[in-house]
């Protein structure tokens, strides 16, 4: 766990300034997945790992990135921002640079000194959590004031477009906008957002199986291009169709014969994975645990035999959870391949849970996850 006035001060030590802090947290992603560059619903909630981003202003235009867990001190002339991504994990701060100059944002010369803990390749949201924060750090030290869901935005674009990852507006959005105790019901078409309130007594229960993966390799843009090949089979019978959110479970029925398989599959998730986070909301909301509890089983069966962007560590972590005290629902979050479980857990039942689980999973794989048990927390903040 980071104290800030330490952080502060080791800040101070490399770069003789006092800096201006700001926290950007990590999220899980409750239901809804593979759904956001489908102009549809996603249900995350930002969780206690989060990002840590010292700033101060420097004269001389240049930016200055060091990170407490990478090596290497990068240093950029603002006037002359690389065109394009460099390789190295100052890509994620470079790219939100590059944005909000596009933007029109006048950026100052800065010096910025990174922290982390939001376990890297875990598929909670690392990359949304550095662009957030350091999008802040950045703007504060200007004139331009951008609302929340604006920034949520430019970092998406920057994490497209700069670091070469298509990834939706879910992770970045709630990194922006999240709220204690809720998860946030997002359209992802219209960005209009709402709270969820999750039941005061439930962890959320966060099962790293440990195997890492990368977004930025081709599975996820693959999948991503064949979600828009279904768009583009789907607009020649209805031109209004711009996205598999205009998909009606009608109409996917009617074309299950002549799309090709993989095509149809695909949609087929995303078309009724919309309809599970709808209506995994109303559960939520109204305290029916055990209709969250069938909700979130569908969709990890859907992203396993439909989407197949599971793995063998991820299904046999699901496994784990099934018919454990306390267990109200489960199933991989994030991007899949890899990553991790959320769970939601009676209070009183997370911790027997956690062992539970961790000891099912390391006699089937041989491997040692690590099992944090988490609230839904707020989302970025400046902290001084
Ligand atoms: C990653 C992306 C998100 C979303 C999920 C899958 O986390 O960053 O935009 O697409 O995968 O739901």
């Amino acid at each position: 766990m980071i104290q800030i006035p330490e952080f502060a001060t080791r800040f101070e030590k490399l770069f003789a300034s006092r800096p201006r802090i700001y926290r950007a947290p990590g999220r899980v992603n409750l239901i809804g997945e593979h759904t956001d560059y489908n102009d549809g619903f996603v249900m995350p909630a930002a969780v206690g790992f989060s990002t840590y981003v010292a700033i101060t202003a420097r004269p001389d235009g240049k930016l200055i990135i060091r990170s407490e867990e990478f090596p290497g001190s990068f240093q950029f002339d603002l006037d002359h921002l690389p065109p394009k991504r460099t390789g190295a994990w100052c890509d994620y701060v470079l790219g939100v640079a590059t944005v909000l100059q596009q933007r029109g944002c006048e950026l100052a010369g800065a010096n910025l000194l990174i922290h982390g803990d939001v376990p890297i390749g875990a598929g909670l949201s690392s990359s949304a959590a550095i662009e957030v924060a350091s999008a802040l750090a950045m703007l504060s030290l200007g004139e331009t004031r951008l609302p929340l869901p604006e920034i949520a935005q430019l970092c998406r674009q920057a994490e497209n477009n700069f670091v070469g990852a298509r990834v939706g507006i879910m992770d970045q959005f709630v990194s922006c906008m999240a709220k204690a105790g809720h998860a946030i019901l997002l359209d992802c078409r219209s960005l209009d957002p709402k709270s969820v309130p999750i039941p005061a007594d439930l962890r959320l229960v966060v099962c790293n199986t440990m195997v890492k993966h990368d977004l930025a390799t081709g599975a996820y843009n693959t999948r991503r291009a064949e979600c828009e090949e279904g768009v583009r089979y789907f607009a020649r019978y209805d031109p209004t169709i711009r996205a598999l959110r205009d998909v009606s479970p009608e109409l996917l029925e009617q074309h299950a014969r002549d799309l090709p398989a993989t095509i149809w599959k695909r949609c087929c998730h995303v078309v009724r994975e919309n309809q599970r986070t709808m209506d995994a909301a109303r559960a939520l909301a109204n305290g029916d645990l055990d209709r969250m509890k069938e909700l979130m089983r569908e969709s990890h069966r859907s992203l396993r035999d439909l989407y197949q962007v599971s793995c063998r560590e991820l299904d046999i972590m699901v496994e784990a959870a099934e018919g454990q005290p306390g267990f109200c629902g489960g199933r991989m979050t994030g991007g899949g391949f890899g990553g991790c479980t959320v769970n939601l857990v009676r209070q009183e039942n997370a911790s027997e849970f956690a062992a539970q689980v961790a000891e099912r999973y390391q006699r089937a794989t041989g491997i040692t996850s690590q099992i944090y048990s988490c609230s839904a927390e707020d989302g970025v903040q400046a902290l001084s």
